[in-house]
């Protein structure tokens, strides 16, 4: 399945979805949309499956990976919802929402998948490629973002063809993203408190509305052990970044937003959810542009603007060379 000199992307349709099934059945790596982010998908019960993906991303044994399953049945397979785990799916679910919850040890996942955790993270996908491959393949698949570990997010196919090129079997082309940041993910962590690990397109409001009397902990992500993927430095671009940047300076390449015009923008209305679908796209062409420096206009924090401003955040940390 591996050895090819040019990647195979085919089209997200029936004939496609096949194809992907049937390769991850037999353990190969299928980089497939989701409403978020395209991911880089194997089978989770296989240890040489997933071995692949780790060493397709360059991604350190331990962090982990999320499971994707087909409805909530499957995910009560692998994991123990408690009520407050079963509100929150029943909310969110399908969508961008990943719980992270106890691990069932007769679920079969191959241990990698949890990087030895007694966690595991899970969600249900909207995408209807992703849920063509789930209900296909019949299996759980284990899927991070299908970029190189630690680099730009891949919200088109292509991305995904810079990004790992042969190391995967088949792409999916599903076209654009539409969220374009990855899932929140939350820890459900007893029967009344829950706590953010990774703020996303599901905010913190949409949340609270959901507590009934549960308490949200924030500010959790990059509290290290508990979402070891959520290092500092992520979704960097390969060039330095300047945020809140107003104009740009000599040599920068200026990502706008709102009335501030850039080379590009992500959202000249100022609309947080076109800036939200957007972003990587425009790091994506800030980095292949022939500027040293990449500047980003400011974007509110309020609402889907703390998951656009984490990822900005993380893009920005400097390089420790
Ligand atoms: O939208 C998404 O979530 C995309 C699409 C493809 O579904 N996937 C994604 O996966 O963003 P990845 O691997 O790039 O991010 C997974 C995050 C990492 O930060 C990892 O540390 C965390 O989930 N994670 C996985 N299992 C965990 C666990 N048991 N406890 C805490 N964090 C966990
Ligand atoms: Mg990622």
């Amino acid at each position: 399945m591996s050895g090819k000199n040019i990647t195979q992307v085919r089209s997200g349709d029936a004939d496609g979805i096949a194809v992907a099934a049937r390769l991850l059945r037999e353990g190969g790596l299928v980089a497939l949309p989701t409403e978020t982010v395209y991911g880089l998908a194997a089978r989770a019960d296989s240890e040489a499956a997933v071995a692949r993906i780790y060493a397709a991303k360059g991604r350190p044994a331990f962090n982990p990976l999320i499971v994707h399953v087909a409805d909530l049945a499957a995910a009560q397979g692998v994991a123990v919802f408690e009520p407050l785990a079963l509100r929150l799916a029943h909310a969110f679910w399908p969508g961008p929402l990943t719980l992270v919850l106890p691990a069932r040890a007769e679920a079969g996942l191959a241990p990698a998948v949890t990087a030895g955790l007694p966690t595991v993270a899970l969600r249900v996908p909207a995408h209807p490629v992703m849920r063509g491959v789930l209900d296909a393949s019949r299996l759980p698949l284990a899927a991070p973002s299908a970029n190189r570990s630690g680099a730009v997010s891949p919200t088109r196919a292509d991305h995904v063809v810079a990004s790992l090129g042969k190391a995967v079997d088949l792409v999916l082309d599903g076209g654009e993203c539409r969220r374009g940041l990855e899932s929140t993910i939350v820890a459900v962590r007893d029967a009344s408190t829950l706590a953010v690990l990774r703020p996303g397109p599901v905010t913190e409001a949409m949340l609270a509305a959901e507590l009934r009397g549960a308490t949200l902990l924030r500010g959790q992500a990059g509290a290290t052990i508990e979402a070891p993927g959520q290092l500092a430095r992520h979704y960097a671009p390969g060039k330095p970044v300047r945020l809140e940047a107003e104009e740009r300076a000599p040599g920068e390449f200026l990502i706008g937003f709102g009335p501030v015009r850039g080379d590009i923008s992500l959202s000249v209305s100022g609309n947080l959810e076109e800036a939200a679908r957007r972003l990587y796209a425009c790091l994506h062409e800030a980095a292949a542009s022939p500027c040293p420096r990449i500047a980003v206009a400011p974007v509110p924090p309020e609402g889907l603007g703390a998951a656009i401003n984490d990822r900005l955040r993380r893009a920005a940390v400097p390089d420790e060379a």
